[in-house]
């Protein structure tokens, strides 16, 4: 995949940039420190507390970050996860080994990062001992969920980007597919996203953004 290169950002982390989508995977103001802010700390945490079992469904699985952080958060938590991620065009692994490789971090998100990132497509793979995952490659936009999530991370290219992933009809979808409760959280706080989330029967929450961006969306499935 000549259409991706490998690009730094600001807190050391790095990510993608896709000539394809003309777009980063992250922030550039930080990978790390935006998968934590949003999809962490906003997502996980929220629905891991009390739990003994969460179900993730991340859209856009790119280069695994957000599947590593949450391998490396679920071990300090009582919680076992199961993840599922979705992802169109899978960047190659040996993109990512390189990647993750050159990257100077703490051993341990480096080891679930590489164990992530190397996971098959098309059936379960065990991390550790609280996480495992399953990758679908499959087009968002088409997929029918035949299970349920507790939460979804919503990490689609942007909506001036790829308008057709943040659909009404795609956020039903989702809604219809969360338990109870459940909630989505995306680093997009665009109007028309509110506005469509809302339409699927969400409701929606505006909590700060990541550095870079004033704002992100929480949207909850309240019953
Ligand atoms: C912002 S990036 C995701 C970054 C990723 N979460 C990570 O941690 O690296 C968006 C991802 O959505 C994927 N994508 C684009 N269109 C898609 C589709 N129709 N269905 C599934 N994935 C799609 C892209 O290939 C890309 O990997």
């Amino acid at each position: 995949m000549a259409y991706l290169k490998v690009v730094p950002t600001s807190d050391g982390s790095p990510t993608l940039f896709s000539d394809k989508f003309n777009a980063h995977y992250h922030s550039i103001n930080g990978a790390i420190t935006e998968s934590n802010h949003v999809f962490i700390n906003a997502g996980f945490k929220k629905v891991a507390e009390n739990r003994s079992f969460v179900r993730v469904l991340e859209v856009g699985l790119g280069t695994c970050l957000n599947s590593a952080l949450t391998a490396v958060a679920a071990k300090g938590w009582v919680v076992k996860v199961e993840y599922f991620g979705i992802e169109m065009f899978p960047p190659e692994k040996p993109l990512l080994k390189n990647m993750i490789s050159n990257f100077n971090t703490e051993s341990e998100l480096k080891e679930q990062w590489l164990k992530v990132a190397q996971a098959p497509f098309g059936e379960s793979t065990i991390i550790n001992n609280k996480f495992s995952i399953h990758k679908i490659e499959d087009d968002f936009c088409k997929w029918i969920p035949s299970i349920n999530f507790d939460v979804v991370y919503f990490d689609a290219f942007a909506p001036d980007d790829q308008p057709e992933m943040w659909s009404i009809e795609n956020f039903k979808k989702l809604f219809l597919c969360l338990n109870p409760n459940g909630i989505l959280v995306t680093y997009s706080a665009k109007g028309v996203v509110k506005q469509n989330l809302r339409d699927a029967g969400f409701k929606v929450e505006r909590l700060s953004g990541p550095p870079g961006k004033r704002h992100m969306i929480r949207a909850i499935k309240v019953t």
